[in-house]
């Protein structure tokens, strides 16, 4: 039996910071507004001709210095975007080029919106439990700035681009629950809350990339229930209560659902990591983002229990409970 082993984890937010009073002269809004509604002031957008893959690199080549890990080493690549540099191949084949990872290795893209790093976390440890992958990087990699409609100032404020990356490792199990490595991933779909988030354009449909539509109150509501119960769900599968976290590494999209939902759960919200105050909504690359800035800062530690959740457009969502 394999256990994937999270060996390092790297990030990387586009150098071009935009912040809320920047947004306020294109669009009718107020920092305050966006303050107190979001806990976000401030996010990166990608320079002229940045791309999904470039962001997505730099944070693979973070992860595998942390891991000490050649990119030659890597056989399995697994990238969650919304937002791939084109409709295809996938935007993990040009990394893997980029990067000088191993030819001939698998390389492909999960799209599953915000909760796609959960996604492709999910089906890497999966192929590396089934022998199929040793050493794999995991990344969610996004430009949400070219799909946002910049007269739209109900979604335009809330998104930002990044990419945080992890090398996962396989390692021999013992069956014991308390050693390193990835526990349980739980994830799900329903697709009938399609209209509630979606992006208005595709090759099969208009043609066009198209933009970022959303009714956040509606999506607000069900994210709270959906990541209250997949958490419990990942608790259960575990026979743990909440006190055994350390850390919950939610999907940054908004402060009142990251405290919302660690209210429900009864967890103190001091063990919640947030980061959407620097970056906004970065739908697949938030979470690897919190993650890795809170391994950078010292708060998350080796040995300790996270657990990491998040939900996005489909409806998708899920969680992960890893020991680091
Ligand atoms: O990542 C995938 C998951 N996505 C999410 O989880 C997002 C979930 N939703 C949210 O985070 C929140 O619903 C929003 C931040 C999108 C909106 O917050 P809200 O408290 O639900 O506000 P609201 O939509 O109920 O709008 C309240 C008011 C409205 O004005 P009226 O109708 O009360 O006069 C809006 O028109 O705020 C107005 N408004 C704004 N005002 C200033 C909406 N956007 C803005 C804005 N600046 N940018």
């Amino acid at each position: 039996m394999w256990r994937s082993v999270i060996a390092g984890c790297g990030s990387y937010l586009p150098a071009n910071k935009v912040t809320n009073a920047n947004l306020a002269e294109r669009v009718e809004t107020t920092d305050a507004w966006i303050r107190e509604r979001t806990g976000i002031l401030v996010r990166h957008f990608a320079a002229e001709g940045e791309k999904t893959s470039d962001l997505a690199m730099a944070a693979a080549r973070a992860a595998l210095a942390d891991a000490g890990v050649d990119a030659a080493e890597v056989d399995l690549i697994v990238l969650a975007t919304a937002t791939p540099d084109q409709t295809f191949p996938a935007t993990a084949t040009r990394v893997q080029a980029g990067l000088g990872c191993r030819p001939g290795a698998p390389a492909f893209d999960i799209q599953a919106v915000c909760s796609g790093f959960l996604y492709a976390l999910s089906v890497a440890d999966a192929l590396i439990k089934a022998g199929q992958a040793r050493t794999a990087l995991v990344i969610g990699a996004e430009t949400f700035s070219r799909i946002l409609d910049f007269t739209d100032r109900t979604t335009c404020v809330l998104f930002g681009d990044g990419a945080g990356a992890v090398v996962l490792r396989a390692t021999p199990s013992t069956g014991d629950g308390g050693e390193r490595g990835i526990l349980s991933t739980h994830l799900h779909a329903d697709g009938r809350h399609h209209d509630l988030l979606y992006v208005d354009g595709g090759p099969s449909s208009t043609g066009t990339v198209g933009h970022l539509r959303m009714q956040g109150r509606e999506v607000f509501r069900h994210a709270v229930t959906n990541l209250y119960e997949v958490v419990l769900e990942a608790l259960a599968a575990n026979g743990l209560q909440a006190d055994a976290i350390d850390w919950v590494v939610p999907h940054q999209a908004n402060q009142r659902i990251l405290d919302g939902t660690a209210k429900k759960l009864g967890i103190d919200p001091a063990k919640v990591i947030s980061t959407i105050a620097h970056h906004a909504n970065t739908s697949a690359a938030s979470v690897p983002l919190a993650l890795c800035e809170a391994r950078r800062d010292g708060r998350i530690q080796a040995g300790q229990l996270i657990l990491l959740e998040a939900m996005g457009g489909g409806f998708t969502w899920g969680s992960a409970l890893v020991r680091l």
